[in-house]
Formats: structure tokens, sequence, C-alpha cells
């Protein structure tokens, strides 16, 4: 009985852990996996980091990323009192979890009565970020997961009121908008009259909304409870320094800023973040260059006999033709091709390719070709 396992707690030694994509250790490898954007950040954000990088790294940063928060605020025509940033906007996504959503299962099994089953859940479509449930568990939260259209579109009020299996009294429901892994994009009307509807918290993840022709961060201004995660990660190049914020009521953000590290978000993130807000240009070229490379791509690939979904991100879904997904998963990394296959039924026949620069897409649909001609041979 003298097993390490006993030190740990039963909800963390039966955790399943979020699987991040893999990021590989050998060289020469295509990597379209983890919707990682294909272009580096500007050389004016390089320049500012390097510029930063001397004797002042003893220093802690600043504790509340004042400078960010500001020329967030002017971005996006409110306070810095509306914005929280964060390490990555994960970090954000699990602050909210402990901010707004009671332990549920925890407090049943130390007092053993039922705390109201809404103010401990965690509510979120199938399929989309599959973060949210972990950190549900980690939590010891309810979870209420509710399927997606079979077109993975959004059901509306009407239908989720009808099923009676969405809890619109919800402590949070997250929304993956647009959706991942499914890349579909969503009005923001539809999203405004869910977000009437919901009693609870509502959070908006954004994290690939520069690709989309619509984004909903002004709902984030207009409703108390609703909160936008944007993140410097996929449209701005910047996975490596975990860079996201939020966007919402001062009195929710004010909550989650007691609950964060002090030091949550470290000081070249806060470098290059503010640097890329002065460089904005740069950066929505980039995204005119995906977008034209995903239509390219996805034109391809169907017509290869991929079932590919309209995307408004920096990756698409497609179902492939002969063999089963995750075959090709298989053949494709034995050509040096890294693309994401997700266990999860809605979405096993598909593969997730994140759009990469156009010669990697041409690259791509010649290695396909060259395995559908040797599956004919
Ligand atoms: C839907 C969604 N939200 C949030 C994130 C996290 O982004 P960040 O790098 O800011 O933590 C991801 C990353 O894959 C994502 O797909």
């Amino acid at each position: 009985m003298n097993s390490q396992k006993n030190f740990i707690r039963p909800l963390v030694r039966d955790l399943h852990a979020y699987v991040p994509g893999e990021q590989p250790k050998i060289k020469g490898l295509i990597k379209l996996n983890t919707n990682e954007n294909p272009y580096p950040p500007s050389p004016r954000v390089l320049a500012a980091v390097r510029a930063a990088v001397d004797g002042r790294l003893r220093l802690y940063p600043n504790p509340t990323a004042q400078a960010l928060r500001e020329k967030l605020a002017r971005l996006h025509g409110c306070t810095p009192e509306n914005i929280l940033v964060g390490n990555g906007s994960d970090e954000l996504l699990a602050l909210a979890v402990r901010a707004f959503v009671e332990p549920g299962k925890g407090l049943n099994a130390i007092f053993g009565r039922l705390a109201s089953r809404s103010k401990a859940t965690v509510q979120y479509f199938t399929p989309s970020y599959s973060l949210y449930p972990v950190l549900a568990d980690i939590h010891g939260a309810g979870k209420n997961a509710v399927k997606l259209n079979a077109d993975f579109s959004m059901p509306d009020v009407v239908e989720l009121k009808r099923n009676k299996e969405w809890d619109f009294k919800a402590a949070l429901t997250f929304v993956t908008t647009p959706n991942a892994p499914s890349g579909r994009g969503y009005k923001t009307a539809e999203m405004e009259k869910l977000c009437r509807a919901q009693k609870g918290i509502i959070i908006l993840d954004e994290a690939y909304v520069d690709f989309a022709a619509e984004n909903a961060l002004q709902l984030a201004l207009k409703f108390p409870h609703v909160l936008v995660a944007r993140t410097f990660s996929k449209a701005y190049s910047l996975c490596f320094q975990r860079v996201g914020y939020f966007v919402g009521h001062p009195e929710l953000i004010a909550a989650l800023d007691k609950i964060r590290d002090s030091y949550n978000v470290n000081g070249l993130g806060q470098v290059a973040a503010a640097a890329t807000l002065d460089d904005l240009k740069f950066y929505r070229a980039n995204f005119i260059k995906i977008i034209s490379t995903r239509e390219w791509l996805s034109r391809e690939l169907s017509n290869l006999g991929f079932r590919v979904l309209p995307s408004q991100t920096n990756f698409i879904l497609a179902r492939p033709p002969k063999f089963p997904a995750k075959d090709w998963l298989q053949k494709l990394r034995e050509q040096k091709f890294l693309v994401r296959w997700f266990s999860a039924p809605e979405v096993s026949d598909y593969l997730r390719i994140t759009i990469g620069t156009p010669a990697e897409a041409e690259a791509l649909v010649r290695t396909v070709c060259n395995i559908l001609a040797v599956s004919k041979s």
C-alpha cells in the first residue's frame, strides 16, 4: 500500500489528460497537425522581442499586462477593465471553469448532498475543442456535451429547447466559433440568439476567428454574461509565446483576475503581442494568403475524392477516399506529412489538415495523388 499513487487525489489519478498534437523531434516533417501559422511573425515583432532580450530578463514582467491591455482596448473599442490577458487562451478557459463552476462532484463527495446540477455544469457542443471536457474533469465539475447537427451546424435555440438536452442554466457554456475541428463558421446573429437564451456564463472561443467571415466580439460588450476568448497563437504566429485574452464585462474580468497567477503572462510574450498590434497590416495580408491556400487545397482534395467541409479557419476537415482516415494518417506520415486524426466517433472518418504555405499544399496534393495511384496499381 505504499505506492506513490496513494498520494495522488483519485480525481487526478483517473484523469484523461488533454492530448496535444505531436511536436515532432525529427526534422524534415511538414507539420500540418496543430493549426500553427505557416508564416513567421512580422519583422517588427521579431525585432521588438530581440530588443527586449537583455539584462531586464532578471525583472518580473508587468503583472497586469497593462500596456497590452490598453492597446487591445483601443483595438476593440472598450476599456482595459474589459480585458484579461492569459498565458495562452487555454489558461483563461481553465480560469473560467474555476471562477464560475462549482466543483460539484467534489462537493457531493464531501458534504453528501447534491449541489445544484446546473451550477456544477460545464456545457459544450460536440465535436468542439477537446480541452473543455478535460477542464471540467480537472475541476470535478459535471459535463453536458450536446451534439452539433450532422453537418456540424449549431442546433438553433428552438431545437435546443425542444430536445431538452441543453441546459440553459449551465454555469458555463463553451462555444468554439468558428468551430474546431469541423472548421464551420457560425453567424453572429445565431450566436446572439444563443447568448440571449443562456442564463449562465457563455464563452465564445474565437481562436480561429481571423480566418472567418464574421466575429461576435461585440456580444461580449453587449451582454454581461458573455466572454469572448481570442489568441495570438493562430492568426498572429505566436504559439511559442503563449498569449491569449478575454473580452467581457469588468465584473467577470475582475473575478478572473483575482484567481490568476500574479505574473501569468511572460514579459517577452507581452512585448511580442503588443508589437503585433502595431503591425496588423502585415497579419491581414497573411490571413488573405492562408484563406486563398485553404480554398485551393479544398478544391484540389475534393477533386481527388475527399469530402472537404467548408472551413472558416486555418484548417480543413476532410473525409478521405479509399482507406480509413486513420490509415491515411499513417500513409501521410510515411511521406513526411503530419496531420491530425481524432478518435471521437463524429469525426473519426476525417482528417484535420492545417493550412500551410502554397508550396506545402501543393506537395500534399502531389503526395495524396501518389498514394491514390499506388492503391490502384
Ligand atoms: C478552439 C481553441 N481554443 C483555444 C485554443 C488555445 O489557444 P492558445 O494557444 O491561446 O492557448 C486552441 C488551440 O488549439 C483552440 O483550438
